[in-house]
C-alpha cells in the first residue's frame, strides 16, 4: 500500500471518528422518494444504510411511491387525479398504490439482502421488519374536493417501532396505512416520516429528494450568487415558509420545507433535504463537516447571535487570557468598541461562553475569522465549531468566497474543519499590509 494512501486515508479515517461516536445510538428517520428508487439509486442509498446502520444508527426507512403509482395507472389507463398537490385516490389508485407499495417493499428487501463479495454489502447482516406500524384516518372532504382513500397518520405505533430497533433490525414503513375498521389508506412518504420521526423522538429526519436543496433565496433559482444554504435555524425557516406559496409539486421549495420545520417544532433537532442525486450524500451529510443538501435546526436562537456594544465587557473578559498567554493578539476596548458590529457572540443562560470576529475584505472577495474565542469551561462541547459555521455563513453572505485565519497554536482545529496552509503572501493586500511577521502566524484559508 502506497505512502500516499496511508497519509490521506488515516486522518480521513480519523475525522470521521467523532461522528461515529455521537451518532452511535441515535435514530434516524429516513425519507426516500419514489423518484430516487425510479431513479436507480436504490443500490447505493440500500449500501449507505447499511453502513451507517452498522455504526450503530437505528434507522426507521419509509419510501414514496409518487412515480411508481403514476406508472401503474398509466398502466390501467387511468387519469392520475390531483388536488392542492394532494393525490386523490379513488379505488383504481389504491389498487395502484398497493401494488407499487408491494413492489417496492420487495426491492428494497431484496436489496438489503444482498451480500456479494467486493460489494459494500459483503457481510453487511440487514435485518429489515415491516408492520402495519400506522394507523390511519381519511382526509376526508375539503374544500368540496373528496379526497377517498387519500389518508393522513392517525397513530404510530411507537413501541412496535423502538422493539424492532431494539432487536437491531431496520425498520421498513411504507406510505400506508389501515382505519380501525380495517380500511386501507394511501399516505404521503413526507408525511409519514415526519410523524414517525415526531413519535420517535429521532435525532434527524433526512429526505433523499429530487431537489439539490434550498436556495438562500427560495423565491429565485439555485446560482452561485443564491447558493444552497446548507443551514438555516428554525426561526428562519418558519420566515421563510411565510413568505413561499404553497407547495404543488415536490420542485416546490415548501415542499419539504415544511415538513422539516414541523418535525423541528416537535422536537427533532435536525431535519435534512438531500439530493439523492449525489452519490453518497448521506455519507456526506451526516459524517463531514460541511455537508450536501439543506439542515434545518432547532438551535436555540437566543444562543447564537450577533453581539452588541453591551457584550464589549464580556468578550475582553472572554479573549484577555488567551491575549495574556499569547495565543491571541492583543486588542484594546476602543477597537473591539469599534468593531463590535463585526462579533458574533454565543451565549447560555445569558452568559457569553464563546465569541469570533468577521472582517470583509471586498476587493479580494475574503474575509477573515479573528478573536475566535470559547471560554475553557464550555471548550469541547462543539461552540467553537457553532461560531465558525455562524461566520462562513455571515462571510458568504456578504459575497466572500473564501474565509481565512491567522493562527500560531490552534492550526489542527481549523485543518481538521476543511482549512489549507497558505503563505502570507497569498493575504489581500490590505491585511497583508498588517501581518506581523515575527509572529509568523499560520494563514490557513478555506474555500465557502
Ligand atoms: C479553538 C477553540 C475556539 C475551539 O472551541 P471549542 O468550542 O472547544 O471547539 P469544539 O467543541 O467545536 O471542538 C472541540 C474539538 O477541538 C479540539 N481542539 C481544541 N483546541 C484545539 C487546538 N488548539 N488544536 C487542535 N484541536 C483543538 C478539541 O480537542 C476537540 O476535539 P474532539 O472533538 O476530537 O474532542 C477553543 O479551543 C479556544 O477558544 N481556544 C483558545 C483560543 C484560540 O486558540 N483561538 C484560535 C485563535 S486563531
Amino acid at each position: 500500500m502506497s505512502t500516499v494512501f496511508n497519509f490521506t486515508f488515516v486522518p480521513w479515517f480519523r475525522s470521521v471518528a467523532p461522528y461515529i461516536h455521537k451518532f452511535r445510538h441515535q435514530t434516524f428517520v429516513v425519507g426516500i422518494t419514489g423518484e430516487a428508487i425510479a431513479a436507480g439509486k436504490l443500490q447505493s442509498i440500500v449500501q449507505d444504510l447499511a453502513m451507517i446502520q452498522a455504526m450503530g444508527v437505528d434507522i426507521v426507512l419509509v419510501h414514496g411511491f409518487r412515480p411508481q403509482v403514476n406508472e401503474q395507472l398509466r398502466l390501467k389507463n387511468h387519469q392520475p387525479q390531483f388536488a392542492a398537490g394532494v393525490r386523490i385516490t379513488d379505488p383504481v389508485a389504491l389498487d395502484c398504490a398497493q401494488e407499487a407499495a408491494g413492489q417496492l417493499r420487495y426491492e428494497i428487501e431484496a436489496a438489503f439482502s444482498q451480500g456479494l463479495p467486493n460489494t459494500p454489502m459483503a457481510g453487511a447482516r440487514v435485518r429489515v421488519m415491516s408492520g402495519n406500524f400506522l394507523t390511519a384516518r381519511p382526509v376526508g372532504i375539503v374544500d368540496g374536493v373528496d379526497f377517498q382513500h387519500t389518508g393522513l397518520v392517525r397513530k404510530v405505533d411507537v413501541e412496535g417501532i423502538r422493539r424492532a430497533l431494539n432487536s437491531e433490525a431496520m425498520v421498513l414503513i411504507s406510505p400506508f396505512g389501515f382505519s380501525p375498521t380495517g380500511e386501507a389508506f394511501n399516505l404521503s412518504m413526507e408525511e409519514v416520516a415526519t410523524r414517525v420521526a415526531c413519535e420517535l423522538k429521532a435525532h434527524k429526519l433526512i429526505f433523499l429528494t429530487e431537489v439539490p436543496g434550498l436556495a438562500s433565496n427560495p423565491l429565485e433559482p439555485i446560482s452561485e450568487d443564491n447558493p444552497i444554504d446548507t443551514e438555516i435555524p428554525l426561526a428562519n425557516a418558519r420566515r421563510m415558509l411565510a413568505q413561499l406559496p404553497a407547495p404543488e409539486q415536490p420542485s416546490d421549495p415548501s415542499f419539504y420545507l415544511r415538513h422539516c420545520v414541523r418535525a423541528c417544532e416537535h422536537g427533532v433537532e435536525r431535519s435534512h433535504i438531500l439530493p439523492f442525486a449525489v452519490d453518497g450524500s448521506l455519507l456526506l451529510e451526516i459524517y463531514v463537516h460541511d455537508g450536501v443538501g439543506t439542515m434545518v435546526i432547532d438551535e436555540k436562537l437566543e444562543e447564537l447571535r450577533e453581539a452588541t456594544i453591551d457584550d464589549v465587557g464580556s468578550i475582553i473578559q472572554l479573549i484577555e487570557p488567551f491575549e495574556n498567554d499569547g495565543t491571541l493578539v492583543k486588542r484594546d476596548r476602543t477597537e473591539i468598541e469599534r468593531d463590535i458590529a463585526s462579533y458574533t457572540v454565543i451565549e447560555h443562560d445569558g452568559v457569553i461562553f464563546g465569541c469570533a470576529a468577521l472582517h470583509i475584505y471586498p476587493e479580494a472577495q475574503t474575509a477573515e475569522m479573528a478573536a475566535v474565542t470559547v471560554s475553557p469551561t464550555a471548550q469541547g462541547t462543539g461552540d467553537g465549531e457553532k461560531l465558525l459555521k455562524r461566520i462562513e455563513k455571515r462571510a458568504r453572505a456578504q459575497g466572500a468566497k473564501t474565509l481565512f485565519v491567522l493562527t500560531t497554536r490552534t492550526m489542527h482545529w481549523f485543518l481538521k474543519r476543511g482549512f489549507e496552509p497558505a503563505s502570507p503572501d497569498w493575504l489581500p493586500q490590505a491585511r497583508k499590509a498588517k501581518y506581523n511577521w515575527s509572529r509568523k502566524s499560520q494563514v490557513l484559508v478555506k474555500s465557502l
